[in-house]
């Protein structure tokens, strides 16, 4: 075989080398980014993934067979160069390059591998579409940004690991073939052909092993787990996706909250040189719900929401009255000084946000300084209006945008209105980054669908102590042991104490609308394992991507990872999901039916 690099070896990475380099000489191994040729010399910017390394080749170096070849070289050759490391004269320098004080002059090269000409540009500034880029992701790859992120996706992977098994945390791996495991999303299912008819699920969280790991008595597990689950895409959702996961015995809350902000400690100094300031601040769901319209809030600036319901308890007003007679309230969020921000048109505009979260309109109160205006005025009272003003803090050059409804949908509603008008009044600040623990979730919550309780997180979180005795009087007053991580408005991470009796496990069951039989078909295996000995246990999950996108900046996760899928669940590059032929099926006992 002929050996291509002829006992070449890399001496060093493009971006390593420095003035303080120059004399040295050195082979570089990498692509080539772009091109210039001036006659007698040519210049080459090559790359590798650290960065960039000009390249010169001047026809007095090298015989002229060799510079005519070098003449030939194109975007996305692979070239290896020998050379000396030289200082640029002063006048070359450029210092939007973080090597632009030097350069190579090469003395001798390889074209390793030539490149048809590339259908994206390899460019951060390329303007390709993200279908594009993603069916030809190893050249999408190849740019700087991308590069970047992965190498930081690597630091985040490499800082965990190495933190929690500093705090004596083994990590173990869990089955990919699997029972499903309920986290609320749709499971990828996968044929047994061994047992017709038969089917793993994915997992869509180690959830029920770790458990059995604290039976067995591992007492400090971590994982970074592959997840799958089957739900609708968004900028921060992919079908699958990684997991720091990790559990921990003998635990109660703040024990699990303390060994988590140890790390979000670290990780932050590590990869962006940020200062976590412990503790980090809680906040209880009902205080968050009831300040910011969300479980994630985004505290990096107020409009916090208020509850006016009190000023108008008696109004005339159909709207607000007929919001709290059938239980529910009307709120508000005061736009401080910001009389003058919006045009009627805009305000119009929050309407319809307000409206695709099944508000039914969006009231206002324009405090200007030459009176109220208001489209709600005529059915309030002056007594009523006092009232407002006096709970929102309301005066003149304010702004009150109220929705009336039962809670849930005016805190959706309120909460998506808060982002909009922050995004709109730029209050959002620049590399802020808002840490913070969300906690007492209800265990329960009502689905009207389903007609019965569904579990909040998911069925093994541990009630609070202080509420047991209303779970079966009274579930849906009961509150979780539950608690999220929240960063800048996205759920880094969740996580609970769990149940570790049998029996409570059992009533969980009960409440969620399982019979025995259901529980013990889907659950027996853990409902067994508490049979023999279970302490108590607790931990979280983390998303790595999520947290990978708001290190890196990125406005996606598919940005951080490095074959993603698109919004309908599928990969441009190799076309997955895609038909089999009729002999796999056949195997799998499988008989695909059109619809
Ligand atoms: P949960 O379902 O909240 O909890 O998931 C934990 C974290 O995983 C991330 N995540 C996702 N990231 C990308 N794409 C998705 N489709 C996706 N779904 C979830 C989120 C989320 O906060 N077993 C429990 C954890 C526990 O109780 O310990 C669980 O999976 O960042
Ligand atoms: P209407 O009486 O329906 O014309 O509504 C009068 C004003 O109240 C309009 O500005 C509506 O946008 C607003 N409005 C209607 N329903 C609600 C609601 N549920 N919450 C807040 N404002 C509402």
């Amino acid at each position: 075989m002929q050996d291509l690099l002829g006992g070449w070896k890399r001496s060093s990475y493009c971006a390593e080398l420095t003035a303080a380099d120059a004399g040295r000489e050195v082979t570089l191994m990498g692509w080539t980014n772009a091109h210039r040729d001036l006659g007698a010399l040519i210049f080459v910017q090559l790359r590798d993934r650290t960065g960039l390394m000009q390249i010169v080749f001047d026809s007095a170096d090298m015989p002229e067979t060799d510079f005519a070849l070098a003449g030939g070289i194109r975007a996305e050759f692979v070239l290896a160069v020998r050379g000396t490391l030289i200082l640029r004269t002063p006048g070359m320098v450029n210092p939007n390059m973080a090597t632009g004080e030097v350069e190579v002059r090469v003395s001798s090269f390889k074209i390793l591998s030539r490149s048809e000409t590339p259908p994206i540009e390899v460019d951060d500034n390329c303007n390709a579409g993200e279908l594009l880029r993603l069916k030809y992701r190893y050249l999408d790859l190849r740019r700087p940004a991308m590069q970047r992120n992965l190498l930081m996706r690597h630091k985040i992977a490499f800082c965990t690991r190495r933190y929690f098994a500093e705090q004596g945390f083994l990590e173990i791996e869990t089955p990919m073939l699997t029972k499903s495991t309920p986290e609320g999303a749709r499971d990828y299912l996968v044929p047994s052909r061994v047992h017709p008819g038969e089917f793993f699920a994915l997992p869509q969280s180690p959830q029920l092993f770790k458990q059995l790991l604290m039976v067995s008595g591992y007492d400090r597990y971590i994982q970074l787990a592959r997840c799958f689950r089957d739900e609708d895409l968004r900028a921060d959702r992919q079908p699958d996706f990684t997991q720091i996961d990790l559990e921990l015995s003998f635990v109660d809350v703040d024990d699990v909250i303390a060994v988590n902000e140890g790390f979000l400690k670290e990780l932050f100094a590590e990869t962006l040189n940020y200062e976590v300031k412990r503790p980090l601040p809680r906040i209880t769901w009902q205080d968050a719900m009831d300040s910011y319209g969300s479980d994630k809030p985004d505290t990096r600036f107020g409009l916090t929401l208020c509850d006016i319901s009190e000023a108008v308890k008696d109004s005339a007003f159909s709207v607000f009255a007929g919001a709290l007679a059938a239980g529910g309230s009307v709120r508000c969020i005061n736009a401080k000084g910001y009389s003058a921000a919006f045009s009627r048109k805009e305000i119009d505009a929050l309407g319809e946000v307000a409206k695709t979260y099944h508000a039914k309109g969006l009231a206002w109160m324009n405090f200007k300084a030459e009176g109220l205006q208001s489209p709600i005025a005529k059915f309030l009272s002056e007594m009523e209006i006092e009232e407002i003003k006096r709970i929102a803090n309301a005066e003149t050059g304010d702004l009150l945008f109220i929705v009336a409804d039962c809670n849930e949908v005016v805190w959706a509603a309120l909460g998506a209105l808060r982002l909009k008008l922050a995004e709109k009044l730029k209050l959002i600040p620049e590399n802020s980054y808002n840490l913070l623990w969300v906690t007492e979730f209800p265990l329960l919550e009502w689905n009207d669908e389903a007609n019965r309780f569904v579990a909040k997180h998911h069925p093994f979180t541990s009630p609070m102590d202080e509420d047991l005795p209303f779970l079966e009087s009274d579930p849906g007053r009961v509150r979780a042991k539950a608690y999220d991580i929240i960063l800048n408005g996205v759920e880094l991470g969740g996580g609970s104490i769990r149940i570790h009796s049998r029996p409570l496990q059992e009533t969980m069951f009960r409440l969620l609308g399982f019979t025995q039989e259901e529980a013990q078909l889907r659950f027996g295996f853990l409902l067994d394992a508490f049979r023999y000995g279970t302490p108590p246990h607790g931990g979280l999950a983390y998303g790595l991507d999520r947290i990978a996108m708001l290190i890196c900046g990125a406005g996606s996760i598919r940005d951080v990872i490095a074959f993603p899928k698109v919004q309908n669940a599928s990969c441009p590059l190799t076309n997955a999901p895609d038909k089999v032929d009729a002999k796999q099926l056949k195997e799998l006992h499988i008989a695909v039916v059109k619809e």
